[in-house]
This record gives C-alpha cells, sequence and structure tokens, in this order.
C-alpha cells in the first residue's frame, strides 16, 4: 500500500498505524501515551497530524493508514494541534524541571521545547497530588503525571500485575497502587523507563548525579541464566544506575528488578581490595607482585607433597567464559582432574547422560510457538522474572502453561494446570503413564526443568523420569540453571568426566561433593561464596577446616573465608572485567568492563593465564579464548543433546521427609544478596519456613532434634503451615537461613 509523508511516497504495511510507519521511516512525531510494547489508548492527544480530506487533526497512533492518504506533519494544522495539546498537558505540570531526576532526559521537556509555546494562558493555581512511599524502588512525584497511562498498561499487558490504576476523574484523575498500598512486582522498575516523565522515578539513584553526566556502558545480566542487556550508567567510575538496552530476542526492552538493582552489591563493605595470606593464623597483606608466585608455589607444593589427585578446584558458575576457560585449563595442565561447578548439587549419577551444555530447547523468543509448556520446579515470577513477561505472552497466545514445583507460589501468568508434589512422587509421576499429564503427542511440547530439580538429592532418577516422558510425548527437554553462566561452565569443560565441547578426559575426578566428603588436602575456590553457593556448608566447613591449604579468589571477604583461607585473592566482579557468558538458549554475550577496577583487585582471567604462563603451560591471548569458545559452540553436536536416560538409582521410603531450600530472588548470587535496594523489598522479608500440614504435630512431637544440621525445636518455633504443600514436606525460605545443613535432603524423623 502506498502512502504519502509530507507528500513523500512510501510503501505501508496492512494494518500499519502512522505512527508505526513514521517510527520505521525516521520521521517524528511527538507522543506520550504511545509505546510500541503496549496497547494504543489515543488518550493524551500529542500525536495529532494534519491529514488530507479530514477536518480535524488525527491522533497517529491510532489511525491506520490507508491506500494514498496523505499525511502532514510540519503543516499550521499539525503545529497548532499539537501545541494545544502541550499546553493542556502542562496546565498542571508543575516548573520542577532543575530538581527533576528525568531532567535531560525527559519526554515532556523534550517536546515542550520543541512543540510548545513559550506562554501559558492559564492563570489558575496548579493542582497538587500527594505523594505516597510506595516502593523502596521506585519513586513517585504524582503532581509530574501527564495521565498517559503507559505505567497501568503496563502491568495489566505485559507484567500481568496490576499495581497502578487510573482512579478518579476530571480534576481528581489520579495514578494510584490499589493492591496493598505498595508497588511490589518483581519487575516494577520497567514502569520508571516507561514514565515519560519524572512521575516515576528510580528512588535508588534520587538526586544522584545530572544525566548528561553519566557515561553509558553495555552490559550482560550476572544474576540469572537468560542474560538480558543493559546499559550500566556510571558517573566518576562508579555505576550509579542500570537500565535496558533493548534485545527484542532476549530481554525484549524490560529489565527486571534484579538486574536493575543488582549491581549494588559490588559496593558492599565486605568487598576485598587486597591480597591476604595467613601467617601464624593471622591474615596479613601481600604485596602484589609476588602474589602469582605464592599461588603457584602453594599449588607445587600441595601436589609434591600429596599428588593432584588430592587438590578439589571449584569455580561459580557465574564466572565468564575465559574465567572458566582458563581455570580448567590450568589445574588439569598439572594434572588435577578434580574440577566442578556443580557446588549446589548432591547427586551427579546423571554426568554421563547429560548433554554437552544445558540448554532451554528452544530460543526465548519461540516459547509462545509451543501448545504446552511444562515448568518443573522453578517459580518463574521469583526466580526468572523476565521469563515471566515472555510466559504471560505465550499464554496469551493460547500456549496451555502446566506448573509442577515442590512450593505453592503463584505465578504471573495464567496457568492451565498447577500442581505441588515433593521428589518422590516427582518421578512417579513422570513414569506413571495413567497420571494425569495427559498431553498429546501431535502438540508441540516444551518440557523445561528448573533450578530446583539441580538441588534434589534424587535429580538423576528425576532427570530420568521427565527424559522418559519427553520421549513418549515427543516433546523437547530443556533447562532453566541456577546461574547466569552455567552453560559456559559445562562448554568449557569445568566437570570433573569432560573437558571443554564435551571431550573425554584421561581420568574422570571427583564431583563437588566427593571432594568435599573425601577430605583433600588442597581446596581452591574460585568466585564462590562457601555462606551462599554449597549444598552443604556444614560440610564445607569441615573440609576447608581440616585441610593443609585453601586458595581463594574472591570478591567478598566472608565469615568463612576469614577463618580458613590461606590466601585470600581479591578478583573482578563482572562490572570490572571484560569477559563472556553463554545464556541458556545458547546465545554467546560478550561485555567490556564497565568501570575501572582498583589497582590492587586481579582481573579474573588474567590471574589465571599469569599462573598458567608461570607454570610453563602456554599463554592465552583474551581474543583467542573467545574464538575457540565460539568455536565450540558451533561444533556442538545438538544431537546429542537430549538427556539419556538411565535405570533409577534410589530407593524410596515414603514416610521420609523432603527438605528444600528455596532459592531466593534476592539471595540468588553473591553480588544481588548484597544490594542494599533490594534488601527493602517485600521479597526481602520473606522469612517463613513453610511446612506442609500432615507434619505440624510430627514436628512438635519430635522435640530437641538436630539431623542433618535440621533443628526440629527451632522450626517448632517458627514454620507456618501451608495447606497447599505435598504431605511430608519443609520449605526453607533462602539459602542464608539460619539452617545450615544441606539444601535438598530425604531425612527420617524418629520420634
Ligand atoms: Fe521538567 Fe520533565 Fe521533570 Fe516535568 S517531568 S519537571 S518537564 S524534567
Ligand atoms: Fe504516565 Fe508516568 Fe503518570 Fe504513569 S505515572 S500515567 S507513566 S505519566
Ligand atoms: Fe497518540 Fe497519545 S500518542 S494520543
Amino acid at each position: 500500500m502506498k502512502v504519502f509523508i509530507n507528500d513523500k511516497k512510501y510503501d505501508a504495511m496492512p494494518e500499519e498505524t502512522i505512527i508505526e510507519l513514521s517510527d520505521r521511516v525516521g520521521i517524528h512525531i511527538p507522543r506520550f501515551c504511545y509505546h510500541k510494547h503496549l496497547s494504543v489508548v489515543a488518550s493524551c492527544r500529542m500525536c495529532l497530524v494534519d491529514i488530507e480530506g479530514i477536518k480535524n487533526a488525527q491522533p497517529a497512533c491510532s489511525t491506520p493508514l490507508r491506500e494514498d492518504m496523505k499525511i502532514y506533519t510540519k503543516t499550521e494544522k499539525t503545529k497548532d494541534a499539537q501545541k494545544s495539546s502541550m499546553e493542556f498537558l502542562l496546565i498542571n505540570h508543575p516548573l520542577d524541571c532543575p530538581i527533576c531526576d528525568q531532567g535531560g532526559e525527559c519526554e515532556l521537556q523534550d517536546i515542550s521545547l520543541e512543540h510548545g509555546d513559550d506562554h501559558s494562558t492559564y492563570m489558575q493555581l496548579k493542582r497538587v497530588v500527594i505523594d505516597k512511599d510506595v516502593s523502596p524502588l521506585v519513586s513517585t512525584d504524582m503532581t509530574r503525571c501527564i495521565h498517559c497511562s503507559r505505567c497501568v498498561r503496563f502491568g495489566e499487558e505485559i507484567s500481568n500485575v496490576k499495581e497502578l490504576g487510573l482512579l478518579n476523574r476530571g480534576e481528581d484523575m489520579k495514578i494510584d497502587v490499589f493492591i496493598e498500598n505498595k508497588i511490589s512486582s518483581e519487575l516494577s522498575g520497567n514502569m520508571i523507563d516507561l514514565c515519560p516523565v519524572g512521575a516515576l522515578n528510580n528512588k535508588p539513584y534520587r538526586y544522584k548525579a545530572r544525566t548528561w553526566d553519566l557515561r553509558e556502558q553495555s552490559g550482560v545480566s550476572p544474576h540469572d541464566c537468560i542474560g538480558s542487556n543493559i546499559f550500566y550508567h556510571t558517573y566518576k567510575n562508579k555505576i550509579l544506575r542500570a537500565v535496558p538496552k533493548e534485545n527484542p530476542d532476549i530481554n525484549q526492552t524490560w529489565l527486571s528488578d534484579r538486574d536493575r538493582f543488582g549491581y549494588e552489591g559490588i559496593y558492599s563493605k565486605d568487598r576485598i581490595y587486597k591480597t591476604l595470606v595467613r601467617q601464624d593464623d593471622k591474615l596479613v597483606e601481600l604485596d602484589k607482585q609476588l602474589v602469582v608466585n605464592k599461588i603457584s608455589k602453594l599449588i607445587n607444593a600441595s601436589i609434591k607433597d600429596n599428588g593432584a589427585d588430592d587438590i578439589g578446584c571449584l569455580i561459580s558458575p557465574r564466572s565468564t567464559n575465559e574465567e572458566l576457560f582458563l581455570f580448567q585449563k590450568l589445574f588439569r595442565g598439572l594434572g588435577v582432574n578434580n574440577l566442578d561447578h556443580r557446588t549446589n548439587e548432591c547427586d551427579f549419577s546423571y554426568q554421563n547422560h547429560y548433554p554437552i551444555m544445558p540448554s532451554l530447547g528452544c530460543n526465548i523468543s519461540d516459547l509462545d510457538s509451543y501448545d504446552n509448556i511444562m515448568l518443573i520446579g522453578v517459580n518463574i515470577k521469583s526466580e526468572f522474572p523476565i521469563l515471566s513477561i515472555w510466559l504471560n505472552q505465550a499464554a496469551k497466545s493460547n500456549t496451555k502453561i502446566y506448573s509442577i514445583n515442590f512450593d505453592a507460589s503463584n505465578e504471573d501468568f495464567d496457568l492451565f494446570y498447577k500442581k505441588t508434589i515433593d521428589n518422590k512422587e516427582l518421578v512417579s509421576l513422570f513414569l506413571n503413564k495413567e497420571s494425569d499429564l495427559n498431553l498429546d503427542k501431535n502438540q508441540k511440547t516444551l518440557v523445561i526443568n528448573g533450578p530446583s530439580i539441580s538441588r534434589l538429592s534424587n535429580q538423576s532418577d528425576v532427570l530420568s523420569a521427565i527424559h522418559k516422558f519427553c520421549l513418549n510425548i515427543d516433546a523437547n527437554m530443556g533447562f532453566l540453571t541456577n546461574d547466569c553462566n552455567s552453560t559456559g561452565a559445562w562448554i568449557t569443560g569445568n566437570v570433573p568426566h569432560r573437558g571443554p565441547a564435551g571431550a573425554s578426559v584421561n581420568k574422570n575426578g571427583l564431583n563437588s561433593l566427593d571432594m568435599l566428603t573425601k577430605k583433600l588436602s588442597t581446596y581452591v575456590l574460585f568466585n564462590l561464596e562457601p555462606e551462599l553457593d554449597f549444598h552443604d556448608i556444614g560440610l564445607l566447613k569441615k573440609s576447608l577446616k581440616d585441610s593443609k591449604c585453601n586458595i581463594i579468589f574472591t570478591n567478598y571477604i566472608t565469615p568463612i573465608i576469614e577463618k580458613y583461607a590461606d590466601i585470600i585473592i581479591p578478583i573482578t566482579t563482572f562490572a570490572e572485567t571484560t569477559g563472556s557468558y553463554v545464556n541458556i538458549e545458547g546465545t554467546e554475550q560478550s561485555f567490556q568492563n564497565i568501570v575501572k577496577c582498583d589497582k590492587n583487585i586481579f582481573e579474573g582471567w588474567s590471574i589465571l593465564n599469569e599462573i598458567i604462563a608461570k607454570n610453563n603451560l602456554g599463554s592465552y591471548e583474551y581474543d583467542s579464548i573467545r574464538d575457540n569458545l565460539v568455536k565450540s559452540i558451533a561444533d556442538i553436536d545438538y544431537t546429542l543433546m537430549s538427556l539419556s536416560s538411565h535405570s533409577l538409582t534410589k530407593e524410596y521410603n515414603n514416610n521420609s521427609i523432603f527438605v528444600l531450600t528455596k532459592r531466593h530472588i534476592y539471595k540468588s548470587d553473591s553480588i544481588v544478596r548484597r544490594s542494599e535496594s533490594l534488601r527493602l523489598t517485600k521479597q526481602s522479608e520473606l522469612n517463613t519456613v513453610f511446612i506442609s500440614e500432615n507434619l505440624q504435630d510430627k514436628i512438635h512431637q519430635a522435640g530437641p532434634l538436630i539431623i542433618n544440621g535440621f533443628d526440629t525445636e527451632r522450626l517448632g518455633k517458627k514454620f507456618v503451615v501451608n495447606k497447599k504443600l505435598f504431605n511430608n514436606t519443609i520449605i526453607f525460605p533462602s539459602s542464608d537461613y539460619e539452617y545450615k545443613g544441606p539444601k535438598s535432603a530425604n531425612i527420617e524423623f524418629q520420634s
């Protein structure tokens, strides 16, 4: 279809509106209520344009194009219409620009400069709206609100959490909260970006800088395996805020609050800025020049005295691909086989049957092409908020979503089927052909294993049962992993039984749990937080206490590190290093350092490279590591990606009690856990232990008893009965709760 804008001919697409075409071809039309990801309400009238043959100017956002339409964006009629709309909007708008954080990036400021008038004929007093404190993350100055309703539509259409509403009419109209008097969704910060004025703003950033002084640097989320794209804004080498960087295939134009405010943790007080070594049971500073030498000496002495098999090397899957690649290169080069990144797991008999790398099973943007999506062991809303937006879109386009989980948390999208279950029943459910999971083989189904599955003491059986189920109904099987670069950790060979890209190894090493139970003489921990990242903190403490040498590369000095480390090497966070992650759909994304690191901190990949060179194991250029990795991903044989079945390994006692520590959105990694702003959220207050109804009396009767670090007497005072939980289930709220036993266990009560 051909149309004309300002007398120039353009080809329009069917059902395109004037504003969509003008945006596509780069013709500016002012707007407030229109947003390309939200429904059209045409309420602000800022986009009025002159159309040949129509007496009054028409809103470009809601007017569809038709053959030979002639639109004029610069005529007097257009200008007059826009000027009138502008004057109307400014009637009640305060002159706050000098103290408004939106200044410099304000759509109202920009549009009034270009399309407004330099005086107002309105003489009455301006209206004032009293503000409420509605969120620790979003500040409100509602007198500045122009009632565009973008924030309201975001809740209705995108996050599916209706927190803000347009109340009253006329002069009394206002945007207000109507649920619990709070904005508390895990995606609330997106309303800050959507608000075209300074009515909704970034509270932690308030009055910290003027926007024109900020420097912008792109990054990739280090907080989950989705890999949202982010712009970090810095001032004087410090990150002051984060905003979404559009990526239509990953995070669209949105960002979770965890990704927006999580960076604050890099400025935590327990960040470590110098290398410390233990001398006479005290930690003393070591000159930076001596560090590589010292680490090399410690490792080589350990190999000489106890052999390479007596060293356990554990690395966080939050490390970059470059760090992960060099970590295994260094230790395999020295003959060490005990390498692992799966520190939160406790059942590894699945490992030989596992794909070369975990993957979602499809592209994130293809989720809505499935007839059925089954989520197992995951609460998307609180673990992967960005995915909640994609699944909300899928649910709206008729994908049936099934949720099978251990706790009874709600989702923010419509569920077709919901079941709470324990880890034993999960196996039966998927092996039982008569179960109520009757999915049609002819439909397209994706079955996603969430991170909680990886923590189960019967993980292998669960995966095997789910895999058999997938084969029966021709479904794709996918994973969502605990950390941002678990995929990279698998590809780079940070597992005891495989080298990079799944290559075979000379000798299988010990998995992370065996490394701790077998009490090795030396442990190397890279980017791991002992208090947060291990399946069993009690066991870890014992192993570190009994070992001869603990070499710890870390961002933070924590009580366990301070007590047991022999050398503590401060390393960069994601913000201070160049690196890359592979997200859960297999997309490799690289990033530059956002700020410069302190002069005494080591860039993770760089210090590993120096130790490699020191030990004559070669030297790696940064670019060559990346090129190798990209090639490894390209070479992966995806026909091997499905999980092979193996026979069940566990015997199940139906009376045992299933204990699980729930992953907590704002304690999901060491950086986000230290974000001051996120600590103030409603989610961070969740500290309740939930037990199933049938356990209420049993726990009281058990009396003072500690099983696996699990204190029944203390629990008896704290629990809340949740009738929706499966029988014999106890759910702990987060991994740094006072419960220090294993993160998941099946335990027996003796009364
Ligand atoms: Fe000025 Fe925009 Fe703030 Fe209004 S919202 S006070 S126009 S910067
Ligand atoms: Fe629009 Fe902002 Fe007002 Fe919401 S608060 S209606 S986004 S101006
Ligand atoms: Fe068209 Fe608001 S943008 S009416």
